[in-house]
């Protein structure tokens, strides 16, 4: 397919490079000519892994080419990609003139071919509505374009990664031959990785975008003000424990739950000392790789080859380290009372120390039974951290 990306920055150029990495023909356009420049030597003007490469690799085999030529572009191609800056303006709005006169020439230069017109900027709801009334206003009485909106969730620094094996696609889209068109085009990405496409209206594709940059927002707030909280009681002389268990239905996969993964729970415990918790509380380790089983962040495979092995102190001694190297405290939890609660608090509690934590909490286990039964399990708890032979392994 032949593919015109209007505005090279961060999402223009890596959706255009790796459109061409996986097979299109792509015209890249800029009105930044000290960009083209740049581009135009296989250099990459911004810093992301993989990206010179790629550019290299697909301009040197001729799928990928540079200019300033927004008319000559949009005529060649089948699918145009609106992917111009859209700023935040004095009183707060996105500033949408930039997406406007791309469409306006857009329009002009298309003439009576069919094009899909794509809206990856990130845009108010219904921009897709104005982008269409711009292209007929402009175009001419046989000019039938459709618009859909193809939001962008790619993070700075991993936004090749993310474009290639991206979480989900969204196309907002109402028009049934321009869906088949952008499934078409990012075939290749969801047969490699099963990645979901949510087709949706174009205003709720626009409004997506919207909500997941929000979500996004309330959870960075979320952290912050924790870590206010957190900040105030040290001022008032008060210690932070926090609970950093990872609850979650999405952490199970094919039947194995992953929610007390070492290196998962490593990485909540490592966030959660950076938020100032001066103990963190964690499940014991029950397994290991769950970043790689649920396809969740990204690891490396050193991490399990030379970090840890599976041994129970070794996976716990990978929360301990992941708590500033053992400099905050980790206790682990003593977990739900059931079978043979006296000898699990003890096991837990001679990992947890040869591991290098702080101790154990136990609620359930010592108080769901007769108070002579919790009484012995709380002082065969205390006797494991009081026994100097109980050392760190
Ligand atoms: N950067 C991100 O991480 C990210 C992620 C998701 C969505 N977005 C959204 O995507 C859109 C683009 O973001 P960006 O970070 O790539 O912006 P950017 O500023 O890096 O790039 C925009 C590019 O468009 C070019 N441009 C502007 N007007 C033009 C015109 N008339 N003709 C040709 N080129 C023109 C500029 O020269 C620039 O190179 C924005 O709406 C942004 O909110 C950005």
């Amino acid at each position: 397919m032949k593919v015109a990306i209007i505005g090279t920055g961060y999402v223009g150029l890596t959706t255009g490079v790796c459109l061409a990495d996986i097979g299109h023909e792509v015209f890249c356009v800029d009105n930044n000519p000290q960009k083209l420049e740049i581009l135009k030597e296989g250099r990459s003007p911004i810093f992301e892994p993989g990206m010179e490469e790629l550019l290299k690799k697909n301009t040197q085999n001729g799928r990928l080419s540079f200019s300033s030529e927004i008319a000559s572009a949009a005529k060649e191609a089948d699918v145009i990609f609106i992917c111009v800056n859209t700023p935040t303006k004095e009183n707060g709005m996105a500033e949408l003139k930039f997406v406007e006169k791309v469409a306006k020439e857009i329009a002009l230069a298309v003439g009576a071919d069919y094009k899909v017109i794509v809206d990856k900027s990130t845009v108010p709801v219904k921009t897709a509505e104005k982008v269409k009334d711009t292209i007929h206003r402009y175009g001419n009485a046989s000019t039938h374009c459709d618009v859909v909106s193809n939001p962008e969730f790619l993070k700075e620094g991993t936004a090749i990664f993310d474009t290639m094996e991206p979480d989900r696609i969204v196309i907002g889209s109402d028009s049934e031959k321009a869906t088949n068109i952008m499934v078409e085009l990012y075939k290749p990405i969801i047969e490699k990785t099963g990645a979901p496409v949510r087709v949706v209206s174009v205003r709720s594709a626009e409004l997506i975008k919207h909500g997941a940059n929000t979500f996004l927002s309330i959870k960075i707030s979320y952290a912050n003000l924790i870590s206010q909280a957190f900040e105030e009681a040290h001022e008032l002389g008060m210690f932070t424990v926090l609970w950093c268990y990872l609850r979650n239905d999405a952490f199970k996969k094919n039947g194995v739950d992953y929610h007390a993964s070492a290196d998962l729970t490593g990485q909540a415990n490592h966030l959660g000392v950076t938020i100032e918790a001066d103990i963190i509380k964690q499940k014991l380790p029950t397994n290991n790789g769950g970043f790689v089983a649920i396809d969740f962040g990204k690891t490396s495979p050193l991490v399990y080859k030379r970090l840890t092995t599976d041994h129970p102190i070794d996976l716990a001694r990978y929360q301990v380290a992941n708590c500033y190297m053992g400099r905050i405290g980790l206790i682990n939890s003593g977990g739900a009372s059931g079978e043979n609660d006296l000898a699990q608090a003890v096991r837990t509690a001679v990992i947890n120390k040869r591991a290098g934590g702080t101790g154990l909490i136990s609620g359930r286990k010592a108080f769901q039974k007769p108070m002579k039964d919790g009484i012995e399990l709380l002082n065969a708890i205390q006797d494991v951290y009081l026994d100097k032979g109980i050392s760190i392994a």
